[in-house]
C-alpha cells in the first residue's frame, strides 16, 4: 500500500509548552488508524496540524506526495483532507438534507453553487445512505439523538468527497448500538478511503481495529495490533497512571 499521509518530526509549542514532540506517523492509503492515548497526549493538536488550525514550530506533513504545511484550511479540505471536531458541528436549525447540501457545495466551483439545483444531489443521497440517515433526512439536525448528530457530520465530510478523513472521538458518548453501527461505518468509509480515527474505548478497539498508534506527551509511543499494544508495559505505564506525566489520566481500562 502506498503511503498517502506522512508526518515527520513535528513539533508544536504552545507558550513554551511543547504539545508535540518529534512526532512521527505513517498512514497509508486505505488504512483505518485508530489513534489513542491519555488526554493531553496531542491527538488533536496533530489534528489540528494536518487540517492547517494549527502551525508547527518544525516538521513535515505530506499528504499524497504533497506538503500541507503553510496552506489554507480551505485549501487543505479542496486537496482532500477532511476532519471532525470533538463536538459535532452541524446547524442545528437545518434539516438533515439541507446541512449535507451545505457541506456538499463547500467543494464547487461557484458556477456550481448558481446552478438552481432540483432534489437530493447524488453525492447528498449517497452519504444518506451511508451514515443511515435516510429516515431523518427531512428532520432539523436538532432533533437528532447525538449518535446521529455525529452521522451527519461524517456525512457532511463524504460529500466533500474526500481521501482522508480525520474523525476526533467520534463515538465518544455515544450508546452501544451507536458505537457498534459507527465501528462498522468506518470499516465502510474504508472501503474507499483513508480513515485516521481518535478513539479511546478498548472494547471498541479491540472489536474494529487493525492498526493503533499510542501517543503520549506529544509523541509516539509504540504502534502496532491491538494485542501488541495491550501487551506493551509502556503503554499499561500510561494508561495505569503510572506516568511521570500529571497531565495524563488514564481513560482505558
Ligand atoms: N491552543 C492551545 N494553547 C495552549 N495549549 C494547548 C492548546 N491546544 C492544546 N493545548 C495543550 O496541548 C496538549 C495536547 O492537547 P490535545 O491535543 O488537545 O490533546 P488530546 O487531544 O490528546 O487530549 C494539552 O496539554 C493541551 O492543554
Ligand atoms: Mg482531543
Amino acid at each position: 500500500m502506498s503511503t498517502l499521509l506522512e508526518v515527520r518530526d513535528l513539533e508544536v509549542v504552545f507558550d513554551g509548552f511543547r504539545a508535540i514532540d518529534k512526532l512521527d506517523l505513517t498512514v497509508a492509503e486505505g488504512e483505518v488508524r485508530f489513534l489513542i492515548g491519555p488526554n493531553g497526549a496531542g491527538k488533536t493538536t496533530l489534528i489540528d496540524v494536518i487540517t492547517g488550525l494549527t502551525k508547527p514550530a518544525a516538521g513535515t506533513v505530506t499528504f499524497a506526495g504533497e506538503s500541507l504545511l503553510g496552506r489554507p484550511e480551505h485549501k487543505i479540505v479542496r486537496m482532500g483532507v477532511g476532519r471532525t471536531f470533538q463536538t459535532a458541528t452541524v446547524f442545528e436549525q437545518l434539516t438533515v438534507v439541507e446541512n449535507l447540501d451545505l457541506a456538499a457545495t463547500f467543494r464547487q466551483p461557484m458556477r456550481a453553487l448558481l446552478r438552481r439545483r432540483k432534489g437530493i444531489g447524488d453525492a447528498v443521497a449517497a452519504a444518506l445512505d451511508t451514515v443511515g440517515l435516510h429516515d431523518q433526512a427531512g428532520s432539523l439536525a436538532e432533533v437528532l439523538s447525538h449518535g446521529q448528530k455525529q452521522w451527519l457530520e461524517i456525512g457532511m465530510l463524504l460529500v466533500q468527497d474526500p481521501h482522508l478523513l480525520l474523525l476526533d472521538e467520534p463515538v465518544a458518548g455515544m450508546s452501544k448500538d451507536e458505537r457498534a453501527r459507527t465501528g462498522e461505518l468506518l470499516h465502510q468509509i474504508a472501503e474507499t478511503k483513508t480513515v485516521v480515527v481518535v478513539e479511546h474505548d478498548m472494547e471498541f478497539l479491540r472489536r474494529f481495529a487493525n492498526q493503533v498508534t499510542v501517543m503520549h506527551e506529544g509523541t509516539v509511543l509504540c504502534e502496532g495490533t491491538v494485542a501488541q499494544v495491550q501487551a506493551d508495559e509502556r503503554v499499561q505505564e500510561v494508561y495505569l497512571g503510572r506516568s511521570r506525566d500529571k497531565r495524563s489520566t488514564a481513560e482505558v481500562s
